[in-house]
């Protein structure tokens, strides 16, 4: 009898199937843009209908994803799946900007359309949007609230920004509702000088509102963005409900993504720790750019012998590899030591690994090979 034929196996990934929000976080420049896009494609060749939010992603990965110098920030992108793909899945690209969201939001919540105007027009609405430390990952999560409500997607994965304090993702929302929380208080308390300490904001900001208003002005002009930005926040709570609740709901995952550098496994704890305060659900951790463990070099005595019947140019290119081998392995000594020392302090998060891929991947075809290659090294 002819043997059945074998399905072919997926690939597993670390994906939670109970989720429909993926949240990609991590330290700066590991690959949690790339990762983001993986996770995004493998789960639409999977039949997923995906959309996957990006932030400044590389140029060549940018334009893996369908976006050109043309796209417009802020809309969707059809991405062409590769052949293979399961029937019924997509892939939608956003590229998030966070100007555009903000003035989405404005649109959307203010009093009316002759108060959103206002808003959009005054100075201190664009410097403060523009510059606030965290404004871009408040309209991360503001579009994100948006567009799990909107639920035209089986899944949303989020890529995070390079935020130099990684925390600061987590603490956006918080910060910008404090802000506008009470401006006349805020405003009241002020000691008479400017200080960025009474606004909340940074000292750039306000800086640069001054350029743009003129300092007598500004207290107006302040007071009065405050007062209606506030509206614009408060509405748009009230429908879209708490970012943290749809964090902390069974419906978000975070993957964590790092490399093995110690420096960025150092930070991947500390932010482990914050995800667990803050409890949100880390579903995996993915060691991004893994090098395998390689097994010791030969003695030197074999490999002085090889040399002996080489002529010289060849005994030094012979040296070149043995060094660059023993660079390579020392490497993979690191990864091996990033999935142990991140095992140990989180037992029940699974520790993935990523390979690292020469050249990096750039096209929707590479992403698709990477999205193959995961695999569960611990947990
Ligand atoms: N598995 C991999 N193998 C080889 N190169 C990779 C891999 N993953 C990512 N890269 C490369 O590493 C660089 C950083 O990746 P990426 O932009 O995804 O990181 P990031 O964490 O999003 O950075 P940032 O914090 O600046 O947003 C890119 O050039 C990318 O192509
Ligand atoms: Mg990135």
């Amino acid at each position: 009898m002819p043997a059945e034929p074998s399905t072919p196996t997926k690939p597993p990934l670390p994906l939670n199937p109970q989720r429909r929000v993926v949240l990609c976080v991590g330290p700066g420049g590991v690959g949690k843009t790339t990762c983001a896009a993986t996770l995004a494609l493998a789960a639409a060749r999977e039949g997923k209908k995906v959309l996957v939010v990006t932030i400044d992603p590389s140029r060549r990965l940018a334009q893996a994803l369908g976006f050109d110098a043309s796209a417009k920030p802020g809309t969707e992108l059809e991405v062409q799946l590769p052949a293979g793909a399961a029937g019924s899945g997509t892939l939608k690209a956003l590229l998030l900007d966070g100007k555009v969201v903000f003035d989405r939001l404005v649109r959307g919540y203010a009093s009316d359309a002759a108060a959103a105007e206002k808003i959009l027009r005054n100075p201190i609405y664009r410097a403060t949007t523009e510059h606030l430390g965290g404004a871009l990952e408040y309209a991360a999560m503001a579009q994100l609230r948006l567009l799990y409500d909107e639920g035209r997607h089986d899944l949303l994965v989020l890529d995070t920004p390079p935020t130099a304090n990684a925390l600061e993702f987590l603490a956006a929302p918080d910060r910008v509702q404090e802000l506008v929380t009470n401006p006349a208080i805020r405003l009241l308390t002020g000691t008479g000088t400017f200080g960025a300490r009474v606004l909340g904001i940074g000292n750039r900001v306000v800086l640069k509102a001054l350029g743009a208003v003129g300092g007598g002005q500004f207290i107006e002009e302040l007071g009065a963005f405050l007062r209606e930005f506030a509206v614009v926040l408060s509405a748009f709570r009230e429908r879209a409900g708490d970012f943290q609740e749809l964090l902390t709901s069974a419906a978000t995952g975070v993957i964590l993504t790092t490399s093995a550098s110690q420096f960025s496994v150092r930070e991947a704890l500390a932010f482990l720790e914050v995800l667990r305060q803050r409890s949100l659900r880390v579903d995996a951790v993915v060691l991004n750019r893994m090098i395998p463990a390689f097994p010791e070099p030969p003695a030197r005595e074999r490999v002085a012998r090889a040399l002996e019947t080489l002529d010289d140019v060849g005994a030094r290119e012979l040296e070149a590899l043995m060094d660059s081998y023993r660079g390579i392995r020392v490497q993979g000594q690191r990864s091996l030591a990033a999935v142990q020392t991140l095992a140990r302090a989180y037992p029940s998060i699974p520790v993935w690994a990523l390979p690292r891929r020469e050249p990096p991947p750039n096209s929707l075809r590479e992403l698709a090979s990477l999205g193959d290659q995961f695999i569960r090294v611990a947990g």
